[in-house]
Order: C-alpha cells, then sequence, then structure tokens
C-alpha cells in the first residue's frame, strides 16, 4: 500500500484508523489517546498478539485495535501490520491511519518509524499481473495509508523519514515482483532488462554481458550450466559509485531463471518453486536500488550470473570437467549443484574489483532450508567482525541470519580424484559443502555467503507475510551498509 508519514493526520478524511497496542504495556499519548482509551475499556481489549477489534467510532468510521502480545519486537510489529493490511482488504478500505504507540526496546523513534512504514508498505503486498478473473465483481481499490509519527519527530525529520521509507519500500517490492516473476517471463535475458531499468532511474551504471562476451570472459561455470537452455545467458554488474564513498562493498546474487536439477533432474513435487531460485539477484537489484534512493555514501558493485538449468542434448552432464573464470577445474557429479557453478566465477570477477566487503546472496541449498526452515539464512564467513555485524543489523530489521562453519576441515567432502574440486560434497553438511566450494573463488579477505534458500520464499502466506518471495536479504544489507557510513 501507498504509506505517507504525517505528524498528524486528519481523521475526517479516513475511514478506518488502526492502533496498535501491546498487552500489559500503556501506550504513548497521543492525539487520538482518549478514543483508544475508551475503546479498549469498552471492548475489554488486552492487547494479545492475535487479537483485534473493530469498533464504530464516528470521526473516523471505525476504529481497529490490534495486539502484539507482551514483547515489542520487530517480528510482532511486522506482524501486527501484516494483519492490518488484511483487516483492511477486508472490509475494503482504502484510506486508512496507523498510529503504533509503543516504544520498540533500543530502537529510536526515527529507526521504528521508517521500520514501520516499510513494514506498512509490504502489508497487501500480492503479486497478481496474471489473475484474469475474480471472484468478487467490485474488488476493492489499492489503500492508501498514512502512518501517525511520535510527536517527538519534527516535520524536517519526517520528511526525511518518508523518502527513506519509500526507498526501502520500492527496493523490497522489486525484489519480490522479480522472485514472483514465472520463469517463462523472468528470463536471464529479462532480469538483465529489469536490472538496466532500474539502473536508469537511480543513475546507476549498468552493463549487460551477452554468452559471447562470457565465453571470451571464460566463465566456464556459467556456460556450463546455460549450455542445456535455449535461453541465453547474461552476466550483469550494476555500479553505484557516489561522490563520498567510504567503502566499496561487492554484492553478488544467483540468477538461475528456473532450476529442474539439468540432467540430475529433480523430483515432480514442487518443482515449480524453482522459479524463485533467482531471488539472489533479485535481492541484489533490489538492494543497489534501495540505496541509490537512500543516497547511501558506499560504493556498491553488484555482479549477477543468470541462467536456467535444464535437461537437453546439449545440457552439461555428470563426470564432465569444467574450466572456471579463474582457472580452477571443477569436475561435475551433480549437475543440479549449479548455483555454485555461476556463482564460482561471478565470485571471482567481483573479487577481482577488490571491494573491502563482498556478500553473496544465493537459493544456493535444501541442505540449508533442512537446517534452518525459513526462520533464518545460513550465514558463513571466516571474517568474525563481518559475521558479528550482519547478524546485528539482521536482527535489527527481523531478518535472522544463523552462522554455520566453513571449516577447511571440510574440504575433504569436495575433493576430487579428476579435477581440482567438485561441484557436489554428498548430502552431510550440504550448505557447508556449498560454501566451501564457494570459497575457491573467493579472493576478497572479507567475504559471506548467505543462503537464502529457507527465507527467499514463503511456500504458504505466514503470519508476516503473503506466499512467495519475500525480499530476503535487501533490509538486512541496507542496514549493513547504513552502518558503514555512519562508522569509520
Ligand atoms: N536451487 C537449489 C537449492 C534449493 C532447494 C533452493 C530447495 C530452495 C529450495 C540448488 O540448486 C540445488 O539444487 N541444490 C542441491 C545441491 C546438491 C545437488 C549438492 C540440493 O540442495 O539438493
Ligand atoms: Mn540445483
Ligand atoms: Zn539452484
Amino acid at each position: 500500500m501507498k504509506v505517507e508519514i504525517v505528524r498528524e493526520a486528519k481523521l475526517s478524511k479516513v475511514g478506518h484508523l488502526f492502533v496498535v497496542l501491546a498487552e500489559g504495556v500503556k501506550p504513548e499519548a497521543t492525539a487520538v489517546s482518549e478514543l483508544v482509551d475508551k475503546a479498549v475499556k469498552d471492548a475489554g481489549f488486552d492487547g494479545r498478539s492475535d487479537e483485534s477489534i473493530t469498533l464504530l467510532t464516528g470521526t473516523p468510521r471505525k476504529l481497529t485495535l490490534v495486539g502484539i502480545g507482551k514483547k515489542v519486537t520487530v517480528r510482532a510489529v511486522r506482524t501486527a501490520l501484516y494483519a492490518i493490511g488484511k483487516i483492511a482488504r477486508k472490509q475494503r478500505d482504502t484510506k486508512i491511519a496507523v498510529s503504533v504507540p509503543l516504544a520498540i526496546p533500543e530502537f529510536d523513534a526515527e529507526f521504528a518509524t521508517r521500520l514501520i512504514a516499510d513494514a506498512l508498505g509490504a502489508a497487501d503486498y500480492k503479486y497478481d499481473p496474471y489473475i484474469t478473473q475474480r471472484k468478487d465483481e467490485k474488488p476493492a481499490g489499492p489503500i492508501d495509508a498514512v502512518l501517525i509519527a511520535p510527536s517527538s519527530l519534527d516535520a524536517k525529520r519526517v520528511k526525511a523519514l518518508n523518502a527513506e521509507a519509500q526507498a526501502i519500500i520500492e527496493g523490497v517490492r522489486t525484489v519480490r515482483d522479480l522472485g514472483n516473476a514465472p520463469s517463462n517471463i523472468m528470463t536471464a535475458t529479462r532480469i538483465a532488462e529489469r536490472a538496466a531499468e532500474m539502473a536508469k532511474e537511480t543513475g546507476v551504471k549498468c552493463t549487460i554481458y551477452g554468452k559471447r562476451e562470457i565465453e571470451r570472459m571464460k566463465m566456464g561455470g556459467l556456460i556450463a550450466v546455460n549450455r542445456g537452455s535455449t535461453e541465453e545467458p547474461r552476466f550483469i554488474t550494476l555500479e553505484y559509485s557516489p561522490k563520498k564513498a567510504k567503502k566499496h562493498i561487492a554484492l553478488v546474487g544467483k540468477g538461475i531463471t528456473f532450476d529442474s536439477g539439468g540432467i540430475s533432474i529433480k523430483p515432480a513435487e514442487k518443482m515449480e518453486e524453482m522459479k524463485f531460485d533467482m531471488c539472489g539477484a533479485a535481492a541484489v537489484i533490489g538492494t543497489i536500488e534501495a540505496a541509490a534512493k537512500l543516497g547511501l555514501p558506499v560504493k556498491i558493485t553488484g555482479a549477477i550470473p543468470s541462467t536456467d538449468n535444464l535437461p537437453s542434448g546439449s545440457a552439461y552432464k555428470p563426470g564432465e570437467i569444467i574450466t572456471m573464470m579463474n582457472g580452477k577445474t571443477v569436475e561435475i557429479v551433480n549437475t543440479d549443484a549449479e548455483g555454485r557453478m555461476i556463482l564460482g566465477d561471478a565470485l571471482h570477477w567481483a573479487s577481482q574489483q577488490k571491494p573491502d566487503h563482498m556478500l553473496d546472496y544465493a537459493t544456493l541449498t535444501g541442505a540449508c532450508v533442512v537446517a534452518l526452515a525459513s526462520e533464518a539464512a545460513g550465514l558463513f564467513t571466516s571474517d568474525d567482525e563481518l559475521a558479528r555485524k550482519l547478524i546485528e543489523c539482521g536482527e535489527r530489521v527481523g531478518e535472522r541470519l544463523w552462522r554455520l562453519p566453513e571449516w577447511d576441515d571440510y574440504k575433504d567432502l569436495v575433493r576430487s580424484e579428476w579435477a581440482d574440486i567438485k561441484n557436489s560434497g554428498g548430502r552431510w553438511g550440504g550448505a557447508i559443502t556449498a560454501a566451501i566450494f564457494l570459497k575457491e573463488f573467493v579472493t576478497c579477505p572479507s567475504w559471506a555467503h548467505l543462503d537464502i534458500a529457507g527465507t527467499a520464499y514463503a511456500e504458504h502466506e505466514t503470519p508476516r507475510e503473503a506466499k512467495g518471495a519475500t525480499g530476503a536479504g535487501v533490509r538486512v544489507t541496507l542496514e549493513f551498509l547504513e552502518s558503514l557510513s555512519r562508522s569509520s
């Protein structure tokens, strides 16, 4: 929904006011305190996490109290705001106001307000460009929301926060739209076009390499995976270089537009979900979009290798040996371990750009989902300080990262008798051996790999978000980039 942060809401212009309250926590005083106090008393509202009650009030016409439970956490806030989106949609509201008169522990009012605006902006997200037949004859119009800012924020800050929230909302939406698009539409060619469109809009430099150029660059991994396809591969780079950049960060994203497994083909069940295998690429595009719109003083280089992974007479096969861009040879033992093949080349390319830190995002392994389900992304890095920072940033924005080891001792599992390394270490420790494989192509001393296989898309709707692409990676990375521009 469209969100505007305001200092005061004209309640006569609003059809529905939502007030978020916690259990046993006294809300901060607001312009609507009296109305809320009375409603709480009359309705016997406690603020439990699953509680909501709508009352008819006059001005505004409706007032809904939404509980978030005892603990005011980022996740609890997101859940409450998603619930608001659902209620507003069901009740056909088009103009709503939202007030969250609560302090989130450890957050200042500005950060909390921006986070709430961001969550509200995503609250009614639904990917529906291909729905042509609707159940209701009179679909409700789009929802316009005003978020009532805490009174401690002055007009100037509110204006700045509005612009910042908009940047984040748009970046996250880009990732979700790209991720949710079907694979017949969202081909490597189309991803490249979308990246170029974003770049043009934000003043970022975008370079698109086609098949011949990828061959000339000797990106053997990307070429090998693409061999089974009739679609051309793309290698996409994005460059955001603000004048006052203090640091240079490289972001690399896995852009498999559909992963059938190739010759080592996957079972049919849930194979349709493999359209989401480009969510890492989408995260890079959306993050750079938001960073540019926020005007962050950090140089960012994005690198996206993209193709689909299909079986055919020309597809790469188990037993083949592929020479990667950095010269290392890989024995293919499973063509379904394709993500690391295209990332190996992209990580090598990005390392050559000599960034201070390099992060990659990839729906890389089912093993990571076995370990962490959809609650956290796997984090792999040998840089303890970087790990600490990323985890902390994730915690702040409600995007959990959980560190898993990448000790060299695991290297034995990907040793090959025929080549320098093989592309699968088998079942045990599958997320770790994938990270170990990637490490072979990294020369940047401060690198982190985020396995977002479990967090990039929701298999079902959850209390916090719609089914489909979630935008995983964007918020935690923006928080990290902002922390870099604050320090040093
Ligand atoms: N794209 C998949 C990983 C994946 C699985 C993402 C489930 C989201 C949900 C990846 O390319 C893959 O197939 N990985 C294999 C690796 C194995 C062959 C070593 C896997 O996880 O089984
Ligand atoms: Mn695969
Ligand atoms: Zn894959």
